[in-house]
């Protein structure tokens, strides 16, 4: 199950990224935002964290206008790693070395079809289990 949040400057973006989710048949809960209205964006990051933290979704997506806002908040919680990719290779390494639980991404940084690369990257990497990174992953959770 993938969390999916965004303000009114992700919106748009997200569409797509439920558009290829749909395709995909890869199951999803929307907590919003449904429109272009403004709205603030920690309310949907909490709403995707909490989803995560409660372990009713394994893996998270958040899109901001930066994607910077809404990846602050969510690292706020201890548990919580997102990670604000624009490529596919940060996104990658990111599962790899970081185990990262959320993929953020910024609406009005991307075009869709870069976008949609970084989640299917982001959703079929998995973790490298190296033992030096989950040491270095419990060390963040000791901060
Ligand atoms: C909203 O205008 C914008 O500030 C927000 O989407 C995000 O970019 C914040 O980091």
């Amino acid at each position: 199950m993938v969390a999916l949040g965004c303000d009114h400057g992700g919106f748009e973006l997200m569409q797509e990224v439920i558009h290829y989710l749909d395709e995909k048949k890869i199951p999803y809960r929307n907590f919003g935002t449904f429109d272009t209205k403004s709205t603030d964006y920690p309310t949907y990051a909490r709403k995707v964290v909490n989803s995560i933290l409660s372990g009713e979704s394994e893996k998270g997506i958040l899109i901001c206008g930066t994607g910077i806002g809404i990846s602050i908040t969510a690292n706020r919680y201890k548990g919580i790693r997102a990670a604000l990719c624009s490529d596919c290779f940060s996104a990658q390494a990111t599962r790899e070395h970081n185990d990262a639980n959320i993929l953020a991404m910024g609406g009005r940084v991307l075009g869709p079809g870069l976008a949609v690369k970084i989640v299917d990257t982001f959703l079929n990497t998995p973790f490298s289990e190296g033992e030096r990174h989950k040491r270095r992953i419990e060390m963040i959770d000791e901060v």
